[in-house]
């Protein structure tokens, strides 16, 4: 993948542009989890150390093009200010026009602005290339540091490139460089693939190539029995899995595909409801199944134990009730007692690790959600194209300055 990164930039004291994904969950205004704010810490920093001054943009929720007060920036300025204590950081009451740019303008090295959600304006989701230079017109370079949104051709992915040198942040140059590790695995690859739906067809088609065995657990294990005419009682599933995974059953990579010995059961979906260990084809009429057995997860490390790259993706049970949560917590700990490779993709698994205290156990956990599936799907992704093109148009005027 042929992109600028940070070093080929002669950035000492320039007006860098820094495209983040600060999308975090919020509750009554307040962060619940800022593991994607302290991820591009390293980026900051970088520029700061360098005497840059900051234009530090993101958006925050789906507000559709309208100003949404619960959604302006505040609180994700709050956090970055008690993260770099000692950084002066202004928050801009819009993210365009003449009086944010003077303030840039007249702004100092080393300071952050910090611009309003930019999906305020329908033009962010449009990539409307008028707003796009709009954003573009406050900075000399652009730094892309917002993998959990490469996956969007928004204005400030896409169109901003057109007007600036482009290239990566230190986050999404990881991403890269672990996410590609997961494609062009060491083998045995082994992928663990939960969640709750096999609208991730894409991503199996992939797994089916890349890994030598996909362990399946979550909802999508429903499928893969109902579609062998399994009874799964109660249990999530819904007719357009089952014609996938009898599709994908129909295959001969088939056989790399493990399913569940055993569930946890229960007879009503709660978090205090009677479980029952049971094996997977004996699920009641009246039963739903919530996590993985013993048997299963004991299964699962006997193939994990032997490989050298492990992918996840999607929670095999659901963690977030304490008594559904082993599966996800045990596999969690194993794999992060393992030497091999290990690539979390984001969103709900993220989730899940954060949870149980075991990112740092990891190789690699990813800060995207759609975006790391669409990656590990194979697709490209519209934000890596834009850096593409752009160090194919800026690498000759590149070489000069350097
Ligand atoms: C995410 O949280 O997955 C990213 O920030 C993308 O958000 P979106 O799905 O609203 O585009």
């Amino acid at each position: 993948m042929n992109l600028f990164t940070l070093p080929h930039f002669p950035i000492k004291n320039k007006t860098i542009f820094l495209r983040v994904d600060f999308n975090v969950p919020l509750q009554e205004r307040k962060i619940t989890d800022t593991t994607k704010i302290k991820a591009t810490l390293p980026t900051i920093k970088c520029l700061l150390q360098q005497k840059c001054k900051i234009v530090l943009a993101t958006h925050l929720g789906q507000p559709r093009g309208k100003v949404v007060p619960e959604l302006q920036v505040e609180p994700l300025v709050q956090e970055l200010k008690r993260l770099l204590p000692k950084q002066k950081i202004i928050p801009l009451e819009d993210c365009i026009g003449s009086e944010i740019r003077n303030q840039i303008v007249n702004g100092k090295p080393q300071q952050i602005f910090f611009l309003e959600n930019l999906r305020f304006y329908p033009q962010e989701e449009n990539n409307n290339p008028i707003f796009a230079h709009a954003l573009g017109s406050l900075a000399d370079i652009y730094i892309n540091d917002a993998f959990g949104v490469a996956h969007r051709k928004h204005a400030s992915i896409d169109a901003i490139t057109h007007f600036l040198p482009s290239g990566a942040g230190f986050l999404l140059e990881k991403e890269i460089k672990y996410l590609s590790q997961a494609l062009h695995p060491k083998r045995p690859a082994i992928w663990i693939m939960g969640g709750a739906k096999l609208h991730k067809i894409g991503l199996i088609k992939q797994a089916l190539k890349k890994a030598d065995y996909i362990l399946i657990g979550g909802a999508l294990a429903f499928a893969f029995l109902k579609a062998q005419n399994i009874p799964v009682g109660l249990s999530k599933i819904d007719a357009d899995s089952i014609h996938q995974a009898r599709t994908i059953l129909h295959t001969s990579a088939s056989k790399k595909i493990i399913l569940p010995l055993d569930f946890v059961v229960a007879e009503k979906f709660s978090s205090t409801a009677k479980t029952a260990i049971v094996p997977y084809d004996t699920i009641q009429p009246n039963q739903l199944a919530l996590d993985l057995g013993p048997q299963t997860i004991k299964l699962y490390q006997h193939y994990l134990r032997k490989a050298h790259t492990i992918v996840w993706n999607g929670p095999l049970g659901y963690f977030e009730w304490a008594k559904f949560a082993t599966a996800t917590k045990e596999i969690g700990r194993f794999i992060g007692k393992l030497t091999a490779t290990t690539i979390v993709g984001g969103g709900e698994t993220a989730d899940a690790i954060i949870k149980f205290h075991l990112q740092h156990e990891l190789t690699h956990l990813s800060t995207g959600g759609g975006a790391a599936m669409e990656f590990l799907s194979g697709q490209e992704l519209p934000g890596i194209i834009a850096l593409e093109k752009n160090y194919t148009k800026f690498k000759k005027k590149m070489q000069i300055l350097n």
